[in-house]
């Protein structure tokens, strides 16, 4: 229950103040910047919540090192993703502590549902019905997403436990663990390899310290008393800004314009965008949704569902150098709860967007790969060339499936295309038709320009 209180708490606060926003006319719509059609260009001013935020964004006196802000990993210049190449970043209190998973982007994280276990595509629906459940309050007292807690997830679970297809969707980081932007905030505070702050108490006292003036002029002088209050006060700060601030959800790619008449595809994107597509072909599309949604928002290349893929194990990753350590998403290392227990989860990690992808150096939640074409390559000789995909032992065995313990294997999806062939079957893609699938993946890169860009294209 507490879980469900303090989510309800937040998403009342946010109503309450996007309401006294309006009030005082400063209410911005950041959801209108995903329409189809209008509105993706015009930055409205930062509420005063959300300026805290930023700065508390930019800060590296909020870290151990005094050297890591948020802005370090999730970079504003690189679409909020680091802009090197490593698989993992370091932090720490001295800046060499190797993380373990990959740095996603935080741009189009704002639609994110609250993690629970459902059926299939209901986080599509979901999405459908009220994108942008977190940007704005006036959505919030109808959005079905509210109410899709871990409990009522259990309940789910428990009524239909013989169905099949209830699949883990929502909710931040790779294995879903917190629910929201403002409960994420903390955990990167007190990461040993990231921000590494001793403890919440520490973090406690350094925003009593430096922003405390803020803090009680925002929410109230009572706030400043209680370190979870103030802690969750900064997470709802931080989550304002990447909610109000457009950077993080401009929808000015060429796709984006494309979907709004604005662009027009080169023969290798259109050809690639129609593989993407293809049932038969990519399949991407079926995971990494692409079309306008139903009452008009621009696609986010995400049905926030989790799948285990079975990519590679990553030897660049330091914590792999132990033959027994596994990253099992859902199942942990960094997720201790009622779903971690549950070994049909094990293994399994969340579909991120795509937007922007052509701008990341690695990809997957464990950095394995470092081409769009590499990536593609894998989806597609996964099962027809395991040998080209995965290492080999002594005795020249293939190791099919090395980064995922014997027991979870059996939860690697070999039922969605192009996932689902046999040893000697012919790929579902030729190298020619993943070129067209990386031309396409390129066009989802924010900060097209379609006056100078289009003509570019057209010579
Ligand atoms: C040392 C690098 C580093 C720093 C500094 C850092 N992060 Fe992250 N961030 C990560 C990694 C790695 C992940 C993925 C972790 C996981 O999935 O377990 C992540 C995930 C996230 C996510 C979830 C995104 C998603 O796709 O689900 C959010 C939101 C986020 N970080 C916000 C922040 C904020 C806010 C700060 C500052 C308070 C911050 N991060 C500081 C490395 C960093
Ligand atoms: C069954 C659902 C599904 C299908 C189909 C699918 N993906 Fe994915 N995609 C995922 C998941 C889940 C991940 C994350 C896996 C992980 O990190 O272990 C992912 C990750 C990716 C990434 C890495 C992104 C990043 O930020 O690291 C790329 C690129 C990608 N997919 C492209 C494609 C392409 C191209 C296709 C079609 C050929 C495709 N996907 C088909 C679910 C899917």
């Amino acid at each position: 229950m507490p879980l469900i209180n303090r989510r309800l708490l937040s998403l009342l606060a946010l109503a309450g103040l996007s309401l006294a926003g309006a009030a005082v006319g400063m209410a911005n719509e950041p959801a209108a910047s995903a329409s189809a059609t209008d509105g993706y260009d015009d930055q409205a001013p930062l509420s005063a919540v959300a300026q805290l935020g930023k700065k508390l964004f930019f800060d590296p006196s909020l870290s151990g090192s005094g050297q890591m802000s948020c802005a370090t990993c999730h970079d504003p210049a690189n679409h909020y993703a680091p802009a090197n190449g490593l698989a993992v970043q370091l932090g720490g209190p001295h800046l060499d502590q190797p993380g373990i998973r990959a740095v996603p982007s935080l741009a189009y994280k704002m639609s994110t549902p609250s993690f629970s276990i459902g059926e299939e595509s209901a986080a599509d629906e979901a999405a459908e019905a009220s994108p942008m459940i977190e940007a704005s309050g006036v959505a919030l007292a109808n959005a079905p997403a509210a109410v899709t807690g871990p409990l009522t997830a259990q309940a789910v679970v428990k009524a239909d436990a013989a169905a099949a297809n209830l699949v883990p969707q929502g909710g931040m980081f790779w294995d879903g663990r917190v629910d929201s932007l403002e409960e994420q905030a903390l955990q990167p505070m007190i990461s040993p390899y990231e921000m590494a702050n001793a403890d919440a108490a520490t973090v406690y006292a350094k925003l009593k310290e430096s922003y405390g003036k803020e803090i009680s002029a925002l929410f109230g002088d009572n706030i400043l008393n209680d370190q979870d209050m103030t802690i969750s006060e900064i997470g709802f700060a931080l989550a304002r800004y990447q909610i109000e601030e457009n950077s993080f959800h401009p929808y000015t790619s060429k796709y984006d314009y494309y979907l709004r008449g604005k662009a027009v595809l080169t023969d290798a994107e259109a050809r690639g965008l129609k593989l993407f597509d293809d049932a038969n072909k990519g399949n991407c599309a079926s995971c990494h949704l692409d079309k306008v949604t139903g009452d008009g928002q621009m696609p986010n290349f995400t049905d926030f569902e989790f799948e285990a893929l079975g990519a590679p194990r990553n030897p660049a990753i330091p914590a792999n150098a132990d033959a027994h350590y596994y990253d099992n998403g859902i199942c942990g290392p960094l997720r201790n709860d009622t779903y971690s227990a549950q070994q049909q989860n094990c293994g399994l990690f969340k579909t991120p967007t795509l937007r922007n992808v052509a701008t990341r150096h690695v990809f997957f939640h464990n950095g394995v790969y470092r081409t769009l074409e590499d990536v593609t390559r894998f989806y597609v000789k996964r099962d027809t060339n395991p040998e080209e995909i995965y290492p080999k032992d002594a005795s020249g065995k293939v190791l099919k499936y090395d980064d995922l313990p014997a027991q979870y294997q059996a939860n690697i999806d070999v039922i969605d295309a192009p996932m689902n062939r046999k040893p000697g079957d012919t790929p579902a893609l030729s190298d020619t038709e993943i070129a067209d699938i990386v031309a396409f993946l390129k066009t989802l890169t924010d900060g097209y320009d379609p006056a100078k860009d289009g003509i570019k294209a057209a010579k």
